[in-house]
């Protein structure tokens, strides 16, 4: 069987390794790697290539010449690279256009949001996505709502502080109001099924695990861990307060990562639960496809069969080593 030839950008990272493994457990696909100069020696990449993929070290700002060399010959290049990085794809836009790649799937995998100032880094892969129509580009669009393991309440115990990335024990308004929800470890199988499929090229698609409110969360929370939940409530007037706040000081001090973090988790919050952006209706209205439509057959993980796994310290933490601002437990 002739193999679908990949190159991923972020195999290394959160986004990009759930690719990477929906990818290889499909079967379908030769994967490489594409990675930067000053990353090839880590030991992160020593791992890929121990796995058999081949390593393509190129500096997406370097010689122009040089990255249309690196990407020729792939089918399919898939780009995962990390929130604040997104407009760095623009010259690997514009290098794929010139080697012709069939298909290009730039870094979308966020929650359902349209442009337009509501959520910062939406509007910087909105940058990458006009690229892509400006070259007339071959593409795929995938978002996936939020990951189950960034959506976990601390237990009022602290007995899972140490595996939370951050604690989400604020309800806003009501707390009634649905959003989509994916398992990291069902990314990579939506990812491997809508690249191969002739229907998603020039599209959008969303693709998830659940379709819950905060409540749905609290509630299986607190009946797989047995404890009650300490909650902070903000009504819609105080969280659109925070949010603005939070961009005053971005904008204020805009290499502050802990400060892009603040506002771009209040971005988040707004969308999802004030605006109701990231539900199915929404994306169908803003033209996406929805993967389960599409596939039918593929099952996902619901929250509460991850919580009885994260309970049971069945899943890795993510970006574990790593020190990304506000990734951390919020302590009483
Ligand atoms: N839906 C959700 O709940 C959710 C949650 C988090 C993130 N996301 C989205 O997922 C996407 C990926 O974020 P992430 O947090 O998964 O990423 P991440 O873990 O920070 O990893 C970023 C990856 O990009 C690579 N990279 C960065 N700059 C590069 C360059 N110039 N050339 C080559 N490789 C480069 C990094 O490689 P090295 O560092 O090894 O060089 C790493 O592999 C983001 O767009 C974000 O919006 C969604």
């Amino acid at each position: 069987m002739v193999k679908n030839k990949v190159l991923l950008l972020g195999a290394t990272g959160e986004t990009g390794g759930d690719i990477l493994n929906g990818l290889v457990e499909d079967g379908s696909f030769d994967v490489a790697c594409l990675v930067r100069p000053s990353s090839a020696s880590s030991a992160a990449v020593q791992e890929l290539s121990t796995r058999g993929h081949n390593i393509v070290v190129v500096d997406l700002k370097g010689s122009f010449e040089k990255l249309v060399e690196a990407v020729r010959g792939y089918d399919t290049i898939i780009s995962a690279i990390g929130a604040p990085d997104q407009t760095q794809q623009l010259e690997l836009v514009d290098a794929a256009a010139a080697a012709g790649t069939k298909r290009f799937v730039p870094c979308a995998f966020m929650t359902v949001c349209p442009p337009g100032g509501i959520i910062g880094s939406r509007d910087d892969k909105e940058s990458v996505y006009q690229r892509i129509w400006y070259h007339h580009l071959p593409y795929t669009i995938i978002d996936i709502g939020f990951w189950h393991q960034a959506s976990v309440p601390r237990l009022a115990s602290g007995r899972i502080d140490s595996k939370l990335i951050v604690a989400r024990n604020e309800i806003y308004a009501d707390g009634n109001v649905k959003s989509m929800l994916s398992d990291k470890r069902d990314i990579g199988r939506w990812v491997a099924r809508i690249v191969q499929d002739e229907r998603t090229i020039n599209k959008k698609v969303f693709a998830h695990s659940e379709f819950l409110s905060q409540n749905d969360i609290v509630r299986i929370v607190e009946e797989k861990s047995g404890e009650k939940l300490e909650l902070t409530h903000l009504s819609t007037t105080e969280l659109k307060a925070r949010r603005e706040k939070a961009w005053a000081d971005y904008v204020a001090d805009p290499t502050s990562i802990s400060k892009r973090l603040l506002r771009s988790i209040d971005d988040y919050n707004v969308s999802k639960y004030i605006r109701q952006d990231d539900t199915p209706e929404n994306a169908k209205y803003l033209g996406y496809l929805d993967a389960r439509e599409l596939y039918p057959d593929v099952k996902t993980i619901g929250f509460a069969e991850f919580m009885d796994d994260f309970l049971a310290d069945k899943i890795k933490r993510p970006y574990e080593g790593k020190h990304i601002g506000l990734m951390k437990p919020t302590q009483k």
